[in-house]
């Protein structure tokens, strides 16, 4: 198949793009740069079934020839980026998930929307159901993105109610690994450089707010598995496994062998209190779950940040 992958140069994406290559597809990689690198891309971009295609989204979708499946991941994604770029999120959710859908009924594509836990804002349900509505503030400094892929998510239901579009909805819990920035302001890259340098890991609030961690390999075959299915539904994708910030903060200087311990700063605004994903229906629906135990997941996500120190 020929297969579109929007974001392909970001974190996810680019896992995700290796792994259709794998498989055997032809895969078109397009992004902008915004927050990805090409980076990313060095390990598979001489395979003659890869393009990469440099176009920002919200203006162009310049890919010729047919598409028989997109997914799209293209947006920025950790807090520190959609913070700084307020307006190129909300328009790659609404104006770029509209060009991805439009071209998706032009060939006949089946889409896969990358949407996000944070369409659950601060959760008054524990752990979240597919069901569940949300608890979003619609003005706060998250709403760029939460709002963003709330619309993203209406726009692909009124694509497939209305205009017969093919559309999975995959609504992706923390995810980690390889290939994270440093710097993206997510809480494994920062603890995990912190503790490089041999630095205290800074913990924001008391540390008791808890986060579910999915490794990459995993999350990418929940990607996969949702493209082909049947499922017309968001599926929570994510690994259900509970841990509190300041766990994992012991865990990172226990496998980093840092004494740099820990310093507790202010909570920043709108941070969510608990985060955990239902995975009932990706278990009965895909078959799928994680497999990936954490402490093998951060030691290789450690390994790949020492080789980029
Ligand atoms: N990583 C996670 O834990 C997580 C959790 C929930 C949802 N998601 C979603 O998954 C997707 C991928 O996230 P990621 O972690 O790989 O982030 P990322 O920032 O590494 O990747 C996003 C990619 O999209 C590209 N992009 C952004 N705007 C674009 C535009 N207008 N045109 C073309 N390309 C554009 C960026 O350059 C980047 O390469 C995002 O949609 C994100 O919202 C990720």
């Amino acid at each position: 198949m020929r297969v579109l992958v929007t974001g392909g140069a970001g974190f996810l994406g680019s896992h995700l793009a290796e792994r259709l290559l794998a498989d055997g597809h032809e895969v078109v990689a397009l992004d902008n740069l915004i927050t990805g690198d090409r980076a990313n891309l060095a390990s598979f971009a001489a395979n003659p079934r890869f393009t990469f295609v440099e176009a920002n989204l919200i203006e162009e979708l310049p890919v010729d020839g047919p598409l028989d499946q997109i997914y799209h991941l293209a947006s920025p994604a950790s807090p520190i980026d959609y913070v700084e770029l307020p307006f190129e999120t909300l328009y790659v959710g609404s104006d770029g998930t509209r060009r991805v859908l439009e071209r998706a009924v032009d060939d006949g594509a089946r889409v896969m929307l990358a949407s996000t836990s944070e369409v659950y804002g601060d959760p008054l349900v524990h752990p979240q159901v597919e069901d569940y509505w949300g608890n979003v503030n619609p003005i706060g400094p998250r709403s760029v993105y939460d709002e963003a892929k709330r619309f993203a998510e209406a726009l692909s239901m009124a694509f497939a109610r209305y205009r017969g579009c093919e559309v999975r909805i995959a609504r992706i819990f923390n995810t980690y690994g390889p290939r994270m920035r440093t710097n993206d302001g997510r809480v494994i890259p920062a603890f995990v450089s912190q503790a490089l340098a041999g630095h205290p890991l800074t913990v924001f609030g008391a540390g008791s707010q808890t986060r579910s961690f999915c490794f990459v390999s995993d999350l990418v075959e929940g990607f996969v598995r949702l493209m082909e299915s049947d499922l017309e539904h968001p599926c929570n994708l994510g690994n259900p496994v509970e841990q509190t910030i300041r766990t994992l903060a012991e865990h990172v200087n226990r496998l980093t062998n840092n004494a740099g311990g820990v310093v507790y700063r202010p909570l920043p605004e709108d941070d969510p209190t608990r985060r955990r994903p239902d995975i009932r229906r990706a278990n009965e629906v895909l078959g799928w779950k994680p497999m990936v135990a954490f402490e093998d997941g951060l030691a290789q996500t450690i390994e790949w940040f020492r080789t980029q120190a």
